[in-house]
């Protein structure tokens, strides 16, 4: 099929989450299976300043937004087999950051209505557009409500997939006409209508033809009160047309067998012995204690309340007095960060705390550590288990979304399982669980081998799950 993904960040080019890891690996195993796929996203200041110069003028025209005429111009690059489309405009996108700014939403109604006519200018049409999260949820309804005269656009059918139903894009109902274009009566009724204003998350929902999110288990539970964040009810209505797709991640840049990042490679071979030398190499780079025996925990997170750290915050002395050396990389809310700095400067030499977003350290990160700590309240799937994994790191995680489908606790019996898991969102099963796997670290050595062999053979790859994308592709175009 010919599919056109739109999306407000994506790697090579820009990320700040995982939906960036997502797009900038899924069309390549979309193409592998011989689809057709095209990115488009936003130019951000920070695309600008390193692209520019290879960046395709493409096309240029204007949208309307509160009645004026605004202009687009469209820039392409292709990666790979891929076509990556850039809208352009100065004013709404290069900026210090991506999101946060009091004018998102008209921000993100100028991208999608730039998106739209972008197909009409280029005389592209794909057969099936997937809109990823709120900054692409309105595509479907707006298509579907004022373009349907034309055959070309209704012939497209809409896959939207949820990374993360937290981030709704709720804006007041002023921006339905002035913004989107949008006629009044959608509001009564109830058609983009969420608490007094207008939702690109709920309109994505009831507008596509079909809906994803990245995991079977967070498919399951957005449809309850406890994580459907009020739009569980909409959801339900869906729920036939509701698939759980789980994320793969790229194993050519997440491969510890060739990552320029990290000093020593390894692979099943040299496993024990290439971990060691990188695990030597962290400690003296963050000024840890340098010790080899000692079980070194890793985390690479964004500090916000999804990720667990408000469990961990309960129970700091217990953490700082496990028999662990600890390293936390990350930065968010200013109290968690503030935690972890003080938690740091009474740990001297034990644990460290970065605070910041550092690609590169986050590969050394995943590839020196024993074990990697995510404990989320939810996840709707996570990749950070799935990266630590790839480099035989096993995860200790929260059984909730994607990490419930990921990681199989180890299992004393059999010897099965690449990590540990604890259920309740409960502070004492997070500290019971990671003193139970220092004690198999330190007195059961062969089972700890046996999971870092299970945890390097666990398909992390988008293989199997860029075949189910497929399968709902030509699904939908059987339609
Ligand atoms: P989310 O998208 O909710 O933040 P994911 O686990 O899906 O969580 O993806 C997070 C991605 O961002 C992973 O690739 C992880 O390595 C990366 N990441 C998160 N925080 C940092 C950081 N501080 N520095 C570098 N990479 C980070
Ligand atoms: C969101 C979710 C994360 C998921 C990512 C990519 O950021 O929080 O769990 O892995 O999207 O789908």
């Amino acid at each position: 099929a010919s599919i056109l993904m739109a999306a407000s960040e994506g790697l090579p080019f820009i990320k700040t989450g995982g939906l960036a890891d997502v797009i900038g690996s899924l069309p390549a195993a979309l193409s592998d299976l011989g689809h057709e796929v095209k990115v488009v996203m936003p130019l951000y200041k920070k695309i600008a300043d390193k692209y520019m110069g290879d960046l395709h003028f493409t096309a240029e025209y204007t949208v309307s937004i509160n009645y004026q005429e605004v202009p687009v111009r469209i820039y392409s690059k292709m990666v790979d087999n891929v076509c990556f489309f850039f809208v352009q405009h100065q004013g709404y996108f290069e900026r210090d950051t991506l999101y946060g700014y009091q004018d998102d939403g008209e921000r993100f109604a100028y991208f999608q209505k730039a998106v739209i006519e972008m197909l009409n200018q280029l005389n592209y049409w794909p057969n099936i557009i997937h809109c990823h999260d709120w900054h692409t949820g309105m595509i479907p309804c707006m298509v579907k409500e004022t373009h349907d005269f034309d055959a070309r656009y209704r012939s497209i059918r809409f896959v939207y997939t949820i990374h993360n139903l937290a981030f709704q894009g709720n804006f007041g109902p002023e921006m339905l006409d002035s913004c989107l274009g949008l006629p009044y009566y959608l509001l009564d009724n109830g058609n983009v209508r969420f608490d007094g204003g207008i939702s690109f998350m709920k309109s994505g929902i009831l507008y596509s033809d079909k809906i994803t999110t990245v995991s079977p288990t967070y498919s399951q539970e957005i449809l309850t009160p406890q994580y459907g964040e009020h739009l569980e009810a909409v959801l339900n209505m869906r729920k036939y047309d509701l698939w759980g797709i789980v994320n793969g991640i790229d194993i050519k840049l997440w491969n510890p067998a060739t990552d320029p990042e990290i000093p020593y490679h390894f692979d099943k071979v040299n496993l024990k012995a290439g971990k060691a030398l990188d695990k030597k190499s962290l400690q003296a780079e963050l000024g840890l204690e340098q010790n080899p025996d000692v079980m070194l925990v890793g985390c690479v997170s964004r500090l916000t309340w999804q990720k667990g750290f408000y469990l961990m915050m309960e129970q700091l002395a217990a953490i700082s007095n496990a028999p662990i050396q600890l390293v936390i990389l990350g930065s968010g809310e200013s109290k968690i960060e503030d935690a972890f700095r003080e938690l740091e400067n009474s740990n001297k030499g034990k644990i460290a705390f970065y605070k910041g977003y550092n690609e590169s350290l986050a590969h050394r990160i995943y590839a020196a550590s024993d074990l990697f700590l995510m404990p989320s309240l939810f996840e709707p799937c996570g990749l950070s288990q799935l990266c630590s994994l790839r480099y035989a790191t096993l995860p200790l995680v929260r059984e909730t979304g994607g990490l419930k489908d990921t990681v199989a606790p180890y299992n004393e019996y059999d010897k099965s399982g690449n990590g540990f898991s604890f259920a309740a969102y409960n502070a004492n099963d997070l500290v019971h669980t990671l003193y139970y796997a220092a004690d198999v670290f330190y007195n059961r050595k062969e089972d700890w081998d046996t999971l870092m062999t299970n945890a390097l053979n666990s398909d992390v790859s988008w293989e199997k799950s860029a075949r189910t994308y497929s399968l709902l592709y030509n699904e939908l175009m059987g339609q």
